[in-house]
């Protein structure tokens, strides 16, 4: 799931192709017509559905269209990888302890809009980001793996921004390592 530049979208598709990661990304659903998500799933010949969140009745009604969309695909694991809507039980209970987020901040500091505005505004000297298990309250799930980067004197929004996403590259596909091994294990993969 994505609705902007899918660069961590991306990152997990090569690392899946590169055998990193023991999983394939078989679809990718985005928000937002013509996003860079959308371009890159077309380069990278990655199936992807557009689902104007615009073109739903509310919330649930969006979550219930993207869980059909699932179930049709058979996925085990759902990736929010920059999905900028907030999602309800709907998904959430039809994929509990099968859908991760990834969040530009160590959480439990800087949840919601705007993580590495907050981290600024705060003067903290270590930011990063955090890949966790989406539960009903706002980026409070568990947490699976977090990367942590230095914030520089100099820092704007951009160039914090920039530190972050090089280890979201690299901390999204271990996450989704560790819960293809966690579902394999526990008999939750359907192969
Ligand atoms: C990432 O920084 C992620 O933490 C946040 O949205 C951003 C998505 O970036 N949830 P991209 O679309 O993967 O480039």
């Amino acid at each position: 799931m994505a609705s902007g530049s899918g660069s961590n979208f991306e990152a997990l598709v090569q690392a899946c192709r590169n055998g990193q990661v023991s999983a394939d990304v078989v679809q990718l659903i985005v928000n937002n017509p013509g996003c860079g998500a959308q371009r890159r799933a077309e380069r990278l010949g990655v199936s992807c559905q557009l689902v104007d969140h615009r073109l739903q009745a509310n919330r649930a009604a969006l979550d219930q269209t993207l869980v059909s969309a699932f179930q049709s695909a058979a996925v085990d694991l759902v990736v929010m990888a920059g999905w900028m809507r907030i999602v309800t039980p709907v998904l959430i209970e039809a994929y509990r302890g099968r859908l991760i987020n990834i969040h530009p901040s160590l959480l439990p500091s800087f949840r919601g809009v705007d993580a590495i505005g907050q981290a600024l505004a705060a003067g903290v000297t270590v930011a990063g980001c955090t890949v966790h298990l989406v539960s009903e309250e706002v980026d409070a799930g568990a947490i699976l793996m977090q990367a942590a980067v230095p914030v520089l004197g100099h820092d704007d929004r951009d160039s914090l921004a920039a530190r972050i996403q090089s280890q979201e590259h690299r901390l999204l596909p271990a996450a989704v390592q560790l819960m293809a091994l966690r579902l394999d294990a526990s008999g939750l993969a359907q192969g």
